[in-house]
């Protein structure tokens, strides 16, 4: 018997049709269709189009039925860059920065990421994972579907691989899909201190060819900034890993403009993230070698840094995603709703432009944009149901969560 269900009556179906990442003004066309219907067949979208239409054209008894009169619906939210298995939390650091400190001395004084590895290395596998399913449970409340999750907690061996190993557990037992990033490279380890090159060349012959084998990873992400790890150290590490066939990404120019938006674009990377320091140049180069650019406002919300000039890229030509950075320290929220209300209140996004920023356009910035990220005929059946009869909804009901429903594979996972 076919797993068959019928979403219909509509107020809005906003589509975000497309099989690629949207550039430019392009991110403003959403494909709406008024008083629609979604058809899905074993997890798959059959049918999109007029409530009327689509009703002809199938046997409406054969499904389950959804009427979703007077709500819109969406495509499942794309979350396409967060740090969510974790131990410890940085509650103190965050009351510092509310007196004045900023986030680089924390982390210059043995606080900031290195303080969550302290705490990651000290979690059983267990524990990470009841932590990790609490937190995709509130990410799936606010519309979630698909999250990437990122290492970075435990920069030695054995901490990697447990984040990497409970990120893979919790893709088996949570309906949220996890798409895997290995941030070995997130923090110089206090054992390799004032030696980030000897640090690079240690992932690059003793961990990656471990995460590969093992399949743990898909993408290469490294945090690029002053204090971090400079250009060369990136370039030698996210070239080593493109030979081993992973996908990159880049934490880019977000302290200091360092360069790291042109060398996204030197080596290919599938995004690069942060960027409010990148230079015209690098944001032009973005644009034209097709490298997403992931902003992230929260975390420039929660550091009282200044926005990503999202305006500047998207007229640019180059194609912008939106995401959480979900993580205890820069940035502790799950909401993408408030992610949305800012791109539109601070860096002059349009309100259709951030929502191509959290579907398709996400969907490219974790390389899924041919299976998820629009509502599509043969996409994967990832629908977000919405209590209002419009996307309008999303960042008006400020810091809440406008999502009634949440289909995943085309089975209701959050009502
Ligand atoms: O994306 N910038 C580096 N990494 C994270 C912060 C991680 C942390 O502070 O724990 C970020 O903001
Ligand atoms: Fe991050």
């Amino acid at each position: 018997m076919k797993n068959k269900l019928l979403i219909k009556n509509a107020s809005e179906v906003v589509t975000c049709s497309g099989f690629e990442a949207k550039k430019g003004q392009n991110m403003n066309e959403l494909n709406i269709i008024e008083d629609g219907a979604v058809v899905v067949e074993d997890g798959i979208i059959k049918l999109v189009g007029k409530t009327q239409e689509v009703l002809r054209n199938i046997d409406e008894k054969e499904y389950e039925v959804i009427d979703a009169k007077g709500k819109a619906i969406l495509p499942g939210f794309i979350d396409s860059h967060t740090h969510f298995v974790f131990g410890g939390y940085r509650a103190d650091e965050y009351y510092l920065r509310l007196k004045g400190a900023t986030y680089m001395e924390i982390m210059q004084k043995g606080g900031g990421i290195i303080n969550s590895v302290r705490g990651t290395r000290q979690a059983s596998k267990e524990e990470l994972v009841e932590l990790g399913l609490k937190r995709l449970n509130s990410m799936l409340s606010f519309g979630v579907t698909t999250v990437e999750g990122k290492s970075g907690y435990g920069l030695d061996f054995d901490t990697e691989v447990k984040q990497l190993e409970v990120y893979e557990e919790l893709n088996k037992i949570h309906p949220v899909d996890i798409v895997k990033t290995y941030l070995g490279a997130h923090s110089v380890p206090t054992e390799y201190k004032g030696r980030g090159m000897d640090y690079i060349e240690y992932i690059i012959k003793e961990v990656l060819p471990y995460i590969k084998e093992k399949n743990l990873a898909e993408f290469v992400d490294v945090f690029c900034e002053k204090n971090v790890f400079s250009i060369e150290e990136s370039r030698r590490l996210l070239l080593a890993a493109k030979q081993m066939g992973f996908k990159l990404k880049m934490h880019a120019d977000e302290i200091v403009s360092l360069g790291g938006a042109e060398l996204a674009a030197e080596v290919g990377a599938t995004s690069a993230d942060h960027l409010l320091q990148a230079s015209d140049e690098g944001i032009k180069s973005m644009a034209e070698k097709g490298v997403i650019a992931t902003l992230l406002p929260a975390t420039a919300f929660s550091l009282r840094e200044h926005y990503a000039r999202a305006r500047h890229m998207i007229d640019s030509g180059a194609s912008v995603a939106l995401a959480s950075d979900f993580n205890p320290g820069s940035c502790f929220t799950e909401n993408l709703a408030f992610v949305v209300a800012l791109s539109t209140l601070y860096m002059n996004m349009t309100l259709e432009e951030a929502i191509t920023a959290i579907t398709i356009n996400a969907a490219a910035a974790i390389g899924r944009e041919k299976e998820i990220g629009s509502l599509d005929q043969g996409k994967q059946a990832d629908i977000v149901i919405l209590e209002h009869p419009s996307y309008k909804f999303i960042p008006y009901h400020i810091g809440i969560s406008s999502v009634e429903k949440v289909i995943k594979r085309g089975k209701l996972v959050f009502d």
